[in-house]
């Protein structure tokens, strides 16, 4: 039987995505889209472990015990995350211990918006109602990945993702409806976090060099500048309906597109931040090898028990 050349398996395998079939593990696929997916989906992982230490912070300071508990339930709910996209990303033949490796050497990136630090209680609604919203644009574009673990992934997680931004808006719309200091700190708290967010989405199109891969191979189903301007478009009248104000003088919204224009994002903070230079990249990743280092133990005696009661199954 003539064997397939790469040629001819590469071109039924897109004929497969651009039928909307989804892609699975066993599946042939071109080395370069299992690359692009174990970078894209490990990155992803790594961002929502490392996202747990922002707000980590201040579940010890939280004002109550409902704000506790709610904040409690929401990084538990990013562990599970990380584990989710983890164990998807392992689907494509790479290991945990590879992928926590290209993590802590800084070979392997996660969000940038989580390189900035949490100063008040206000950041904490920030996170939830701007990196969440953000999030949830960004990942329910995502259900339609044609990685089929990672499309199934996303499904739960951005269940997930709509209580981390409800939980996030109800305390920012608190602090804005408070004292004048509570909505004094809910601005703060939205002029410090408003352009790391834009910045979540990427970079811009032009400047993007996976997107077109993705975009060919339907992974992202819309480019960085398309979910940019839907998380802006939905998030600006929020601000409004709160009272509180972006902190974009060029901010304006056009009646006959139904859409905002706003100003320009400053790409060198953010070039600076993923090279590693942001004000938390150093203490995330220090925090990130302890949390590794303190949890061997654990492993070990899992994979101790794990070896005995192999030998007496
Ligand atoms: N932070 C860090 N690095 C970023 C970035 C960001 N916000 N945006 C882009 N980059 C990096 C890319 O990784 C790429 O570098 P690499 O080639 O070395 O990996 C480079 O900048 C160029 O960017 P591209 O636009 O070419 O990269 P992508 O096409 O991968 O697009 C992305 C970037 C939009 C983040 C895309 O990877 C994506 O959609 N990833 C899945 C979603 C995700 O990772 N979200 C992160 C937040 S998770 C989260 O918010 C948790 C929630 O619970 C709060």
């Amino acid at each position: 039987m003539q064997t397939q050349t790469t040629d001819s398996k590469e071109i039924a395998f897109q004929k497969r995505i651009d039928a909307g079939d989804k892609i699975e593990p066993k599946d042939w696929m071109p080395e370069k889209y299992r690359k692009q997916l174990i970078r894209m989906m490990s990155q992803h992982a790594h961002s929502e472990i490392v996202g747990m230490l922002p707000e980590g912070n201040w579940i010890t300071r939280a004002p109550s015990l409902r704000r506790k508990a709610s904040l409690l339930a929401k990084v538990q709910d990013e562990a599970g995350h990380g584990l989710y996209l983890y164990s998807a990303a392992e689907t494509l033949g790479i290991s945990r211990d590879e992928l926590i490796e290209q993590l802590h050497s800084g070979k392997a990136k996660y969000s940038s918006i989580f390189n900035y630090p949490t100063l008040s209680w206000a950041d904490i609604g920030a996170i939830g109602w701007l990196v969440d919203g953000a999030a949830i644009i960004n990942q329910v574009a995502l259900t339609r990945a044609s990685y089929g673990p990672y499309a199934r992934a996303m499904v739960r997680i951005c269940k997930e993702e709509s209580f981390h931004q409800r939980q996030g808006f109800e305390i920012m719309n608190t602090l804005a409806n408070g004292t004048a200091a509570q909505k004094k700190m809910a601005q703060d708290a939205l002029n410090r976090w408003w352009w790391p967010s834009l910045m979540m989405f990427g970079p811009p199109d032009a400047e993007s060099p996976n997107s077109t891969d993705l975009m060919a191979w339907r992974v992202k189903s819309d480019s960085n500048d398309t979910l940019r301007q839907k998380f802006v478009d939905r998030v600006a009248p929020q601000a409004e309906f709160m009272g509180l104000r972006i902190p974009d003088d060029q901010l304006k919204y056009h009646e006959e597109t139904e859409s905002y224009t706003f100003g320009t994002i400053d790409w060198a903070e953010f070039n600076q931040v993923i090279k590693g230079n942001g004000p938390c990249n150093k203490q995330r990743i220090r925090a990130r090898v302890k949390a590794h280092e303190d949890g061997n133990w654990v492993r070990e005696a899992a994979l101790a028990y794990a070896e005995k009661h192999s030998k007496t199954a």
